[in-house]
């Protein structure tokens, strides 16, 4: 890369999508999909009948809030609840009505890499939940770990929902666990949504459904670039494709290019050819079963407390300590 090029690439996202299409095989960050329109559509994909995960969190929360907001009870002094990922809070909001209503003692502090989505449930729940005192923030996963260190007055409880740790290949879902342990005292726990191993066809019709809302999501990324950097995507020669190898759990999305092409990205000066049937790599959501979250666990200096199932056995909700 020369001078003129560094120079240029002046933002994450610059530097990522040059580095991603220069690359190969190419790829792109699925966390660059969530602008406002990249979140209207995961919140599309979210009441989707076959995007299985968010009712059968829901059913979880709904089922088990005694218990959970139990466990998040400690020693009489309070505590912080911190949502990493918190989106629309739909799940959460069982739990903060279940914990206002026995009238806990706590604060909710939604952390989201969308500005958009953190002002909504902030507007949300001072209209829903009024008593609830509401703490937002706005920002991303491993830049907020610094902060966490701040909340050690009291008990803490960082939630992560709906499988986003599946978002991370499991050296970095291990450094950001490891991350978050560090940042925990001995009483404080970790709430995590952990998709679970299923019947493959449930999984990819999950990723691939047949209104195409996933694809539109999936080409997001591709939209992006052209409305941001100046690219000339043509995102009707591109196909959405999922894939789900059943024994290491990972469900990988692509972008292929149905032709041979060349893209223009003026912001970043970049030219970038495509061959027909090209991948640009766009997405990984790990499923999971007992023995992987044991290990992810260990290699964290985490303990298992406890975990909730749905009915369908589709979604674990797994509690860790400190080991
Ligand atoms: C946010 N994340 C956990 C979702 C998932 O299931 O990996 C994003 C998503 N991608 C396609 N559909 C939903």
């Amino acid at each position: 890369m020369n001078t003129t090029t560094e120079t240029i690439l002046d933002t994450e996202f610059k530097k990522d999508v040059y580095a991603g299409l220069t690359a190969f095989p190419k790829y792109l960050f699925s966390k660059y999909i969530y602008d406002k329109k990249g979140d209207k559509l995961f919140q599309d994909i979210m009441d989707l009948e076959e995007y299985y995960l968010t009712n059968s969190e829901f059913e979880i929360f709904t089922e088990n809030k005694k218990a959970i907001c139990e466990l998040f009870r400690g020693n009489g002094h309070g505590f912080d609840l911190i949502e990493l990922g918190a989106g629309d809070g739909k799940k959460t909001k069982v739990l903060l009505r279940h914990l206002d209503e026995d009238g806990f003692d706590f604060i909710y502090k939604p952390i989201d890499i969308s500005e958009n989505a953190i002002n909504r449930l902030r507007d949300d729940l001072a209209k829903e939940l009024p008593n609830v005192p509401v703490h937002p923030e706005k920002g991303e996963y491993f830049e907020v770990l610094e902060r966490l260190h701040l909340y050690k007055v009291r008990k803490k409880v960082i939630m992560v929902l709906g499988s986003n740790i599946g978002n991370l290949l499991h050296p970095r879902a291990i450094d950001f666990l490891a991350h978050l342990r560090d940042t925990m005292n001995s009483e404080d726990l970790i709430f995590m949504g952990f998709d679970q191993k299923k019947e493959p066809q449930t999984i990819l019709d999950a990723y691939n459904d047949p209104h195409g809302v996933t694809e539109t999501f999936n080409k997001n990324l591709l939209e992006r670039i052209n409305k941001e950097m100046g690219g000339n995507f043509d995102l009707d020669k591109f196909k959405h494709w999922e894939v789900y190898d059943p024994e290491s759990g990972t469900a990988k999305s692509y972008l292929i290019a149905k032709e041979a092409m060349s893209v223009r990205i003026d912001a970043i000066d970049l030219s970038v050819q495509f061959d027909p049937w090209e991948t640009i790599h766009t997405e990984i959501s790990q499923k999971y079963d007992y023995k992987i979250v044991e290990w992810l666990a260990e290699e964290s200096g985490l303990e298992i407390v406890t975990s909730f199932v749905d009915s369908r056995n589709y979604f674990k909700d797994y509690v860790f300590r400190r080991k």
